[in-house]
């Protein structure tokens, strides 16, 4: 194995998330509310397997045993089943996950199991189905749970569902949530929401903090379970009498960043450090053959020397990313 990714603070990185597409089909309000649009530059196309193929084996290399594949919505691409199964077969990740909007996972996810798919999370922000198309703009809710169900069908143990709450929509649902995780063993994320750069008034307005939701849990009887060594930032809480489980993501929190051990490759083939805040460093030039990997992990390596201690969005920083479909969330 070449050196280990780690930066100036000692965070190693074993936990790559690749985008391999910006377009989505939804218009999550906190998203993409207008919809996907193409962005201007001309000619410029999203990884192509083989590209995917390298960059994942220059990480597995220097440590990576986990790959998230993620978009925008990452099963639009017709080549998904191969992405996976590109990612699974290279020698070193152990897991491979990726996080979908549901919509094509009632049908395919028998598919991505098989071609070496260990882990999934869906992003489902209400579990009204007038609420989910309020805030996703598509009227898919039935066809996402089912999408939920099937996943247990194929063989998956546990599936993660993402939530991000938001004050006057769909904030008063964290009970129902919690009595739908009593029998199944779904793990809820909650994300607190974040502010992003094409976000005006929506982050004010709806924001919900995470330090409610962790009062509520501990008073119900949640217990905080602890992390393990590769764990990243989330918080992860257990109760006796619940199948589920609830992690709590609170990036506003000021040690937030203290476990981040994780990178993120946009679906044009740039590095990004850190989800808020850089402009992103170019590594598509040395995906084009299998002989530039040494350089790769150069550029790599150098290039993690500045990553940050932290995004600092607890003093205010917005950063500068667009919106989270542009860099994989
Ligand atoms: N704030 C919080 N979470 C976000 N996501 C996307 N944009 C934001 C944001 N501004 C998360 C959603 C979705 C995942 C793909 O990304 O939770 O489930
Ligand atoms: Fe890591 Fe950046 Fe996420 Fe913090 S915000 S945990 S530094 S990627």
């Amino acid at each position: 194995m070449a050196q280990q990714f780690e930066d100036k603070f000692h965070r190693k990185f074993y936990y790559l998330r690749l985008s391999v597409t910006d377009v989505c089909n939804f218009k999550c309000t906190y998203c993409l509310p207008d919809g996907y649009h193409p962005s201007g530059q001309k000619n410029s196309s999203f990884l192509s397997v083989p590209e995917i193929k390298r960059v994942v084996r220059a990480f597995a290399d220097c440590g990576t045993s986990k790959v998230r594949i993620t978009g925008g919505e990452p099963s639009l691409r017709k080549d998904f089943p191969d992405i996976i199964h590109t990612v699974a077969s290279t020698q070193g990740i152990q897991k491979v996950a990726t996080t979908t909007n549901g919509y094509r996972m009632d049908k395919q996810v028998g598919l991505w199991r098989d071609a070496g798919l260990t882990h999934i999370n869906v992003s489902v922000d209400s579990l009204d189905p007038r609420m989910f198309y309020q805030i996703t703009g598509e009227n898919k809710f039935q066809q996402v749970m089912k999408g939920i169900d099937r996943a247990f069908e194929v063989g998956f143990e546990q599936v993660k569902v993402n939530v991000v709450l938001m004050k006057g929509l769909n904030h008063t649902e964290l009970p129902s949530f919690i009595h739908w995780i009593k029998e199944r063993p779904i793990q809820l994320r909650f994300i607190e929401l974040m502010q992003t750069g094409e976000m005006d008034q929506l982050f004010n307005e709806r924001h919900v903090s995470g330090t409610a939701i962790r009062n509520q849990l501990m008073a119900d009887g949640w217990l905080l379970r602890p992390k393990a060594k590769n764990d990243g930032p989330a918080q992860v809480f257990f109760h006796p009498d619940y199948k589920g489980e609830i992690g709590l993501i609170m990036p506003y929190e000021k040690d937030f960043c203290q476990s981040c051990n994780r990178l993120r490759v946009s679906a044009k083939g740039k590095l990004h450090l850190c989800l808020f805040g850089d402009q992103g460093i170019e590594l598509r030039d040395l995906l084009q053959d299998d002989i530039q990997e040494t350089q790769l992990i150069h550029r790599i390596q150098t290039e993690l020397q500045s990553k940050s201690v932290s995004h600092f969005l607890h003093e205010g920083n917005t950063g500068i990313t667009p919106h989270l479909a542009s860099i994989g969330g």
